[in-house]
């Protein structure tokens, strides 16, 4: 259960375990919504009885919601077999029909319980539980972790991965897999780190890890060096830290099985009539804080590839304004926690004046996409620190796919140019995580600023939001007074707050892009350089035109001009968090703010 505790940041929505009971014949199981705590609140009313192999899991749902029913594990219909997973079977329906032709009734609405009933089948065959994952695991497609037991093989437990983690805890005979070494870092330092696509099997003496192709494989041992107390951060400092660097991540699962292969979008999750989308006149994104700024760069993207006029505004300034909405409006509500007050009463509104209503949502289950007409989730995992990072990309990452949909479904853009964006988006998450490995300059600046006490950040166009993200993190997180400005407006205003010495983030668009968007920044560049303002640029690699007029230059690798913002944000968050921290400060809970507003 501790194991399981320190994993609970990665999912808490409900919980269960599966232990091989020697002699008994079947599985010991115990499954419950809700947090850990429920689960362990059921163990100690109705024990289970001691076990020789067992596996855990905390569940953060994609498929089904939080209930009962669909917390895992999940057992093969004789109850001698159960699993665990991680991720997203994507050819599940495929499975799925197959298992029921079988004669099989599913009792639940996950992808998980497919892999049972299949890994049950393929061990009745070989009667070799790793030989049934070897050949289960190359038949899925998605990504994924999953771990097995069965009743007739006391003490064995038997995992693979497919683009989702696992690592195996080496102990005195004892040995353990977890999502992460947080999970066994209480009983032992020492560990395995599985390759992708391999198939590992303990037992309290033995770990074998052989590819899915039944060759032996050579997995990395190594040793832990941080300890329990660090575990839930998955050994970062804090949370703030670990979901920056669960980005790239984040966005590679929003995208994950919503883009065919010959570059179409595939979003049937949208349960809207086709036809409403095709007649829809206007869309106005409605949300708060980070996720405002999120829907701001959505803007820029839909407009352009669709032709169709969006508006973005804060919720509660949308509530009470009589906004102009009717049937042909579509609303697109974005929320990491699905709870913001604010955010919600503007859905409600939206929907009473005739609207339909899509939301952008992090967290499933929660109240904004039940009561909207359609929702399409981002997969970001869950997001503790209470300033959003992860979530933030996620959710322009799925704005992009609703805007190449809506493309798509009205014909405002070629199929191949369609394919061309999509192909980009694939690349993002790998350009993403460049930019983490390469935080070493912008961390060290962020510490040497720790006494600063103002910093201006200025953008165009996509770079607008970008800038105000970046200055909001910094308020948020260090207490600075920031802010962010349209560079375009400096001359109209802001530059009188200009004198020597003043720090200003300038995030510069690409110069393969519109040739006049770049040089206008750069020339706003010169502007405040030559009042004399210290500049921190965040500008394309290869951009040599802003290196005169640059006191610091951050690169990011090349990306097209609306897709940026993915890019250009993460020094900007990393410079807020570095800062923070460097001050002493609590990056994960800044004072006076709260993860969700529940209030207005
Ligand atoms: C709060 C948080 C912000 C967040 C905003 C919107 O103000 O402190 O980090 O961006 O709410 O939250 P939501 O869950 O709706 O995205």
């Amino acid at each position: 259960m501790g194991g399981l505790k320190r994993l609970e940041y990665r999912g808490y929505d409900s919980a269960g375990v599966a232990l091989v009971v020697p002699g008994a014949g079947e599985l010991a199981t115990a499954k419950k919504a809700g947090k850990l705590g429920n689960l362990a609140e059921a163990l100690s009313a109705h024990p289970l009885p001691a076990a020789t192999a067992a596996i855990g899991h905390t569940r953060w749902a994609t498929h089904g919601a939080p209930n009962d029913v669909n917390a895992h594990p999940h057992t093969s219909s004789d109850g001698k077999l159960a699993v665990i997973h991680n991720g997203i079977v994507e050819n599940f329906i495929e499975l799925r029909a197959e298992v029921e032709a079988s004669g099989i009734t599913m009792r639940s609405e996950t992808d998980t319980e497919v892999v049972a009933h299949l890994l049950a089948a393929a061990y009745a065959r070989t009667g070799d539980l790793t030989a049934a994952m070897r050949e289960v695991a190359a038949r899925l497609h998605g990504t994924f972790t999953l771990l097995a037991v069965h009743a007739d093989a006391p003490d064995t437990v038997v995992g693979t991965r497919h683009d989702s983690p696992l690592v195996v805890g080496l102990g005195e005979g004892e040995n353990f897999l977890g999502s992460d070494v947080a999970a066994f870092i209480a009983h032992t330092r020492e560990a395995l780190e599985l390759g992708q696509d391999q198939v590992v099997t303990i037992t309290p003496a033995d770990v074998t890890v052989v590819g899915f192709d039944g060759l032996p494989a050579s997995p990395k041992r190594y040793t832990v060096d941080w300890d329990a107390a660090a575990a839930e951060k998955g050994g970062f400092p804090s949370f703030m830290d670990k979901e920056i660097h669960d980005q790239p991540q984040a966005v590679h699962d929003t995208l994950l099985g919503r883009m065919t292969a010959a570059g179409r979008l595939t979003l049937d999750e949208i349960r809207v009539d086709e036809q409403v989308l095709r007649q829809i006149d206007k869309i106005i994104v409605i949300a708060c804080g980070t996720a405002a700024y999120a829907g701001q760069v959505a803007k820029y993207a839909i407009e352009h590839w669709c032709r169709i006029p969006v508006e973005v505004e804060l919720a509660h300034e949308f509530r009470y304004r009589d906004p102009v909405v009717n049937a042909k409006t579509l609303v697109v509500a974005v929320s990491q926690s699905g709870e913001t007050m604010d955010t919600l009463m503007a859905v409600r509104h939206a929907r009473e004046q005739g609207a339909t209503v899509l939301a952008i949502v992090n967290t499933h289950g929660s109240t904004i996409p039940r009561e909207s007409d359609a929702v399409l989730y981002t997969h970001a995992g869950p997001e503790v620190a209470v300033a959003s990072t992860k979530a933030f990309l996620a959710q322009i990452t799925a704005a992009y796919l609703l805007g190449l949909y809506l493309a798509q479904l009205r014909g405002t853009k070629f199929p191949d140019e369609i394919a061309e964006v999509i192909d980009d988006l694939r690349a993002m998450p790998e350009k993403i995580a460049k930019v983490i490995a390469d935080s070493g300059r912008v961390r060290q600046i962020a510490r040497w600023m720790a006494d600063t006490s103002s910093v201006l950040f200025l953008g165009r166009h996509v770079g607008y939001p970008v800038a105000m993200e970046g200055a909001l993190k910094l308020k948020e997180l260090a207490y600075i007074h920031a802010e962010g400005f349209a560079a375009g407006e400096l001359k109209h205003g802001p530059i009188a707050l200009i004198e020597p010495g003043q720090p200003v983030f300038i995030i510069v668009p690409s110069p393969r892009g519109r040739d006049s968007l770049h040089s206008k920044v750069v020339s706003n560049i010169q502007e405040i350089r030559a009042r004399g303002a210290r500049t921190l640029v965040i500008a394309e690699e290869g951009d040599d035109a802003v290196l005169p007029f640059a006191d610091e230059v951050f690169f990011v690798p090349q990306t097209p001009t609306l897709l940026a913002p993915l890019v250009s944000v993460v020094p900007l968050q990393i410079f807020a968090c570095e800062l923070a921290t460097a001050r002493g400060l609590d990056v994960d809970q800044p004072r006076n703010l709260a993860k969700s507003v529940t209030v207005e």
